[in-house]
């Protein structure tokens, strides 16, 4: 319904309900008293998302069918997202806080998961990147809404070393690396014409070599200290179990209400 009130769809719509009105063999107020309900009542359904509900039947998560430590039951939960064959399984939403203590939040794809860090590419100059180096904790969310799952993820973001990100760097398609190359991350452009036109050049600029990582491009691993993993339950009763990282290196593992 949203489509009709959008776009090209939008001026379409409208006459069409004029016509409905036009066909009617009443006075011209009453027309436009009708065109005017119509329209009202058309806006009303585009609003009403408050009926969307959805009952979460597809699991269960038992707290003493969880590992000790939270990495099993993710690289299964990745696995099951991964295998199910839904669009990005591997996009988390990664929240930064900037120097004043506003939080910002923006899609990123994890990587690799590797000795229980997660691990993601950006430009260090980027929005993020900056906040980063101000502020290294962030917070991450998976949201696999397909499996009614989602993850939670708080820790600590370290940059990883340069030949780890020239190594992820050079496995990366050519146009992704003259892409990185040419963007100036999160910094305001005249035109996507004069990016394209950037792209252009740096493709003749590369045609007998291959494009260096820039210094201000790399990849972060994520060191977490909290994790949580949310199942959705039948009417709303949902199971949430939650890890904490102790002082002693161990994890505490405890279920949340709902
Ligand atoms: C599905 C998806 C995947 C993305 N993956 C990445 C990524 O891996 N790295 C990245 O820097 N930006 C990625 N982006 C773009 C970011 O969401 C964001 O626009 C960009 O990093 C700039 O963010 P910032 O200005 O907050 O630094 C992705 C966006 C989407 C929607």
């Amino acid at each position: 319904m949203r489509f009709l009130f959008s776009g090209t769809a939008c001026p379409v719509f409208l006459l069409y309900l004029f016509r409905i009105c036009l066909g009617n063999e009443q006075s011209t107020e009453r027309r436009f008293a009708l065109f005017l309900s119509l329209l009202w009542k058309s806006q009303k359904i585009v609003m009403k998302i408050d009926d969307i509900r959805k009952e979460y039947k597809k699991g269960r998560l038992l707290q003493c069918a969880v590992a000790p430590g939270p990495e099993p039951l993710f690289e299964q939960w990745l696995e099951e997202a991964v295998g199910a064959g839904i669009t990005e399984p591997t996009a988390m939403v990664l929240a930064t806080v900037s120097e004043e203590g506003y939080p910002s939040a923006r899609t990123v794809l994890l990587k690799e998961f590797k000795d229980g860090k997660f691990i993601f590419f950006t430009n260090y100059e980027s929005r993020k990147g900056i906040q980063l180096a101000h502020n290294a904790h962030v917070a991450i969310t998976f949201p696999w809404y397909q499996q009614e799952r989602q993850v939670q993820v708080e820790g600590v973001a370290v940059k990883l070393s340069e030949t780890e990100s020239e190594a992820y760097f050079n496995s990366r398609p050519y146009e992704s690396r003259i892409a990185a190359v040419v963007s100036s991350q999160s910094r305001p452009i005249k035109s996507r014409r004069e990016l394209l036109k950037k792209f252009a050049e740096a493709k003749i600029r590369y045609r007998e070599s291959v494009p260096e990582k820039p210094i201000y491009w790399g990849g972060y691993a994520v060191t977490p200290v909290r994790v949580e993993f949310w199942q959705g339950g039948e009417h709303r009763l949902h199971d949430r179990i939650l890890y904490t990282l102790q002082p002693d290196g161990k994890w505490k593992r405890e279920r949340l209400a709902p």
